[in-house]
């Protein structure tokens, strides 16, 4: 008589357990996006930001700095910023003396007060300022020698003065010989609607990438971790508190990254931001600079322009390049991909360098026809 009843207790027992299932599974979302658009009501995009962002399931015991590391940072990715009613946008220029191109400067903020800061960050000598924007923007500051952590810790000077006031969400490096490509506006919008930091940041295998990387960063930095990339970045203000936070990789380059050690030259600038936010957060980077420098003459130093090389042509062709290209040192290979602001092609440059001082006058002259391009 038992036998009979057998079957449907099995399928009634068996029914229950996936109602309880269910049940659990909508209490309790899941956090995975698959099972989170399967059982979730919630919203599956929330779910997921709440995971931790920085390094997953590590494959060795992290030491204790690490740890603090780690903590730090998913929350500072975690929380979003405080919205200004007045973002703006630092300018932070890094030079050893007078701004050549202050005139030109001068003329790309005009009209646009109140939505920047300028912040001057001199490390040889008081730079003789023209105009209003620059007068009294000089920060504390001391010298710096070219690939040497001096320059690094030039750019967090900047980067801190500049943290100082909430209004600016958006932290821009820029040298003496750097110009403005396009007009304010393009580049307001440009920078404070996209989501992500421009960083250059790219895989170099070769003797001036990987070459470089010294064992001593272990374990916290692995050799196949090791980025490159030009130091002319613009940062989310989250980023630039991440950077203010960093001491644990700051200090693996500034003490295993450096000119003349073990036999090899490895430079900190182009180096430790492109490696620590590939580590702890790639997708919240675009890989690529917003300011154009031309390395193909393949020399230590990238190509300056002369006044012979400036006309209005050649400006423009500089606002329209819409392919980034990074050059190794593996067997000379050329990286290269479209540029993509948003999820749409956009011209990749807003700033290019370097220009001799001598080309004031002509990008003087130039300056309203070559930046009307409009987002
Ligand atoms: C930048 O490169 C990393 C891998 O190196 C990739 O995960 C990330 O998606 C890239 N960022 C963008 C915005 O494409
Ligand atoms: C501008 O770009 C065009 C098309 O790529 C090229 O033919 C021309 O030589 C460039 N002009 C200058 C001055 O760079
Ligand atoms: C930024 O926006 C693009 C396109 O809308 C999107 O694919 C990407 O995931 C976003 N990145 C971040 C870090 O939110
Ligand atoms: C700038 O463009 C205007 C209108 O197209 C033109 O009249 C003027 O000559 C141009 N100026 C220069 C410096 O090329």
């Amino acid at each position: 008589m038992s036998g009979s009843r057998k079957g449907p207790v099995w399928i009634i027992v068996l029914v229950n357990f996936v109602i309880l299932f269910l049940i659990v599974a909508y209490v309790y979302p899941p956090t995975t996006s698959a099972a989170c658009s399967i059982f979730s009501s919630t919203e599956c995009t929330f779910t997921f930001r709440k995971q931790p962002l920085a390094p997953k399931v590590p494959a060795r015991e992290l030491t204790d700095d690490e740890t603090i590391s780690q903590v730090v940072i998913s929350e500072i990715l975690r929380t979003p910023p405080v919205e200004s009613n007045n973002p703006k946008i630092a300018f932070l220029f890094l030079t050893p003396g007078t701004l050549p191109f202050e005139a030109l400067w001068a003329k790309f903020f005009q009209g646009h007060e109140g939505r920047f800061s300028v912040y001057v960050h001199a490390s040889k000598e008081k730079p003789v300022h023209t105009s209003q924007y620059f007068k009294g923007r000089d920060i504390h500051s001391k010298s710096v020698v070219w690939g040497k952590i001096s320059m690094v810790d030039a750019e967090r000077r900047l980067l801190a003065q500049a943290l100082l006031d909430p209004d600016n969400q958006q932290f821009v490096l820029l040298s003496e010989s750097c110009i403005p490509l396009q007009n304010f506006d393009y580049v307001y919008n440009y920078l404070t609607l996209a989501n992500v930091s421009f960083i250059d940041c790219f895989v170099d295998l070769g003797p001036h990438g990987s070459g470089r990387y010294s064992e001593h960063m272990m374990p916290e930095v692995e050799k196949k971790d090791f980025r490159k990339g030009s130091q002319w970045f613009s940062l989310k203000r989250q980023h630039a508190i991440i950077t203010m936070a960093d001491s644990l990789y700051y200090k693996k380059f500034r003490y295993y990254c450096k000119p003349n050690m073990e036999g090899r030259n490895c430079y900190s600038d182009e180096h430790y931001l492109p490696t620590f936010f590939n580590m702890i957060d790639p997708d919240g980077i675009a890989n690529r600079s917003v300011t154009y420098v031309d390395w193909s003459e393949r020399k230590w130093h990238p190509k300056s322009f002369k006044p012979e090389d400036i006309t209005l042509e050649f400006l423009r062709n500089l606002t329209s390049i819409d392919n980034v290209v990074h050059f190794t040192s593996d067997s000379k290979r050329v990286l290269t991909g479209p540029c993509m602001w948003n999820g749409i092609k956009r011209p990749c440059y807003l700033f290019a360098r370097k220009f001799y001082p001598e080309t004031l006058e002509k990008l003087m002259y130039h300056f309203s026809n070559y930046t009307t391009q409009s987002l």
